[in-house]
């Protein structure tokens, strides 16, 4: 039996789009096994909405990597328990991904490294924001070019929190990518530049003092902003609520804020959702720094 673990993730993080992303203590676990033939999925948490058949994302990146491999897929049980909650910007599709990576690398022994399935999530999710802080843990900032990734893993202190507040309504990253604009202005393209090298740098240095200009976007988060509903007001309440930073996660709905003082953050942001139309619940979590894990029959792998 081959288990995975992998970690909700946060991508762009204000102005790093489709570059920085962040591991989060939040977590899908997949079950799975060789069976004689054929596909079972049984889904733990009972959420209508994951396909049981050939469309389930893990298994299709299954069968992805078997046919690079060129060897035919085997039959599969696959159990999903999935915490990391869908199209809600808290990285379940990439999730999906690497666990599909590492269940058929595990199956077929192919024994390719996390560098190698490092670069193939980000070649199958076409940016590396997600998945490489999935597969990695911290923080991790990526450049894709025509060959392969580069990217640097900065370990997030334990000391900071972050409070995630999730609606009850879903945005697809379909229509979340299709609502920004083709060109930007060169004063735009500073701003966001200026901010991400500042985020990344402060991150490794422990600036956190930093984080509130350094979370700031102007690429998509003013144009998804009208995607969802009170946006705008939420993040101006974390500021308000002792926020060091706050910032869409990947493409939305959901929000972060990094905050100090968990207990008092997270009573008044409670307290301001309930006021609000739409349904919103606040999780508290930490950075996760080790990134997705594997057992084989119940022995740690990596
Ligand atoms: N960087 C991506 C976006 C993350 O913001 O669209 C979602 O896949």
């Amino acid at each position: 039996m081959i288990k995975v673990k992998v970690p909700a993730t946060t991508a762009n993080m204000g102005p790093g789009f489709d570059s920085i992303g962040m591991a989060l203590t939040m977590y899908n676990i997949v079950y799975a096994e060789k069976i004689e033939k054929g596909l079972e999925i049984i889904i733990q948490d009972g959420n209508p909405h994951i396909p049981t058949d050939e469309n389930n994302l893990i298994y299709k990146t299954i069968c992805y990597f078997y046919d690079n491999i060129g060897k035919p897929v085997p039959g599969i049980r696959l159990i999903q328990q999935d915490a990391i909650p869908h199209t809600r910007g808290l990285g379940s599709s990439a999730a999906c991904i690497v666990a599909g990576l590492h269940i058929a690398n595990a199956m077929s022994q192919s024994f390719f490294s996390k560098e190698e399935l490092v670069q193939m999530a980000a070649q199958i999710e076409g940016h590396p924001d997600n998945t490489t802080p999935a597969l990695l843990g911290g923080m991790t900032i990526g450049a894709m070019n025509e060959s392969d990734m580069k990217y640097v893993k900065v370990r997030v202190p334990d000391t900071l929190h972050f409070a995630v507040m999730i609606p009850d309504f879903t945005l697809s990253t379909e229509l979340a990518r299709n609502a920004l604009p083709k060109e930007v202005s060169l004063q735009d393209a500073v701003f966001n530049a200026s901010r991400a090298a500042l985020l990344a740098a402060s991150m490794m240095n422990g600036d956190m003092d930093n984080l509130e200009i350094a979370t700031q976007d102007r690429l998509h988060q003013p144009y998804r902003s009208k995607l969802i509903p009170n946006m705008d007001k939420i993040l101006d309440k974390a500021k308000e609520y002792g926020a060091k930073g706050t910032f869409l996660s990947g493409a939305g709905p959901t929000l972060l804020a990094v905050i100090k003082n968990v207990v008092d953050f997270r009573r008044e942001m409670v307290a301001y959702l309930d006021t609000l139309d739409q349904k919103w619940q606040v999780q508290m979590l930490q950075a996760d720094n080790e990134g997705a894990k594997v057992w084989i029959n119940e022995e740690l792998r990596y």
